[in-house]
């Protein structure tokens, strides 16, 4: 694991603002995430998990403090980096997939490439492999309606990867699966991590995948109440 953090949270603070209330979600979060690491964040319901992930995408905007990744400041970026960011060097997973319905597996997979320069055969044949590599080689021409939970996660999870991220934002992926689908999404998640070397940040309220990370930090209330090191899952 290398020295230089992928992602900083520095000073966090989010506000919302409900009607002319201020609601004070992220209450000053600070984390450093290094490159390789599986780290799952857990908290219960409400205690600000999807908003900090969000935070790190650049989905949305701290109100103030700081998100640094590999080194850059995203506070200075513009929303067409972010947008750029996220779309190559972020793969984010949502509970609900967020699939395209009127789109095949395979064209749901190959839509984040689309703003790239590569044309449309090396773009299909590229979710391809992704799809094979999801064990999913007989669904690729399904449409979403067509396929279970499971399924629709690996397509997501296909889709995610189609521009190789760096970092991998992944949020409650099994909130809306079966057990087996589940334990299935899981052990695809810790592969990502522990065979491709990829930096994950797992959202999760299920205290049975605590053990698969490297690192658990805990969220109560807006803030970081606890912090799990799992040593024997780290490389070094
Ligand atoms: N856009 C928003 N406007 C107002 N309040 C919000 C908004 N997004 C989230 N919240 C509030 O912020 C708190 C944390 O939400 P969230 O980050 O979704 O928590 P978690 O993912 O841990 O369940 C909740 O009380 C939620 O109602
Ligand atoms: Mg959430």
């Amino acid at each position: 694991m290398s020295k230089e953090p992928v992602i900083e949270v520095c000073d966090l603070i989010k506000n919302f603002t409900l009607g002319d209330r201020q609601v004070n979600v992220l209450k000053g979060i600070n984390l450093q995430i290094f490159s390789g690491e599986y780290i799952i964040l857990f908290g219960p319901s409400g205690s600000g998990k999807t908003t900090l992930l969000n935070m790190i995408s650049g989905l949305d905007k701290p109100t103030s403090g700081k998100i640094i990744i590999r080194g850059e400041d995203m506070s200075k970026a513009t929303s067409n980096d972010l947008a750029e960011n996220r779309s190559t060097k972020i793969g984010m997973v949502f509970q609900d997939f967020n699939l395209i319905q009127a789109m095949t597996a395979i064209e749901n997979v190959a839509m984040p490439m689309i703003f790239k320069d590569i044309n449309l055969k090396r773009r299909l044949k590229r979710a391809k492999e992704l799809l094979c590599e999801m064990g999913l080689e007989d669904r690729i021409y399904h449409r979403p309606v067509e396929m279970s939970g499971g399924e629709q996660q690996r397509v997501s999870i296909a889709r995610s990867l189609i521009n190789n991220p760096y970092i991998m934002l992944i949020d409650e992926p099994t909130g809306n699966l079966d057990g087996k689908s589940a334990n299935d999404i899981m052990k695809i998640i810790t592969d990502l991590n522990k065979k491709s070397k990829h930096t994950i940040v797992l959202v999760t309220h299920n205290p049975n995948y605590l053990g698969l990370a490297d690192r658990v930090i805990a969220m109560q209330d807006g803030q970081i109440s606890n912090e799990m090191r799992n040593s024997q899952n780290e490389d070094n």
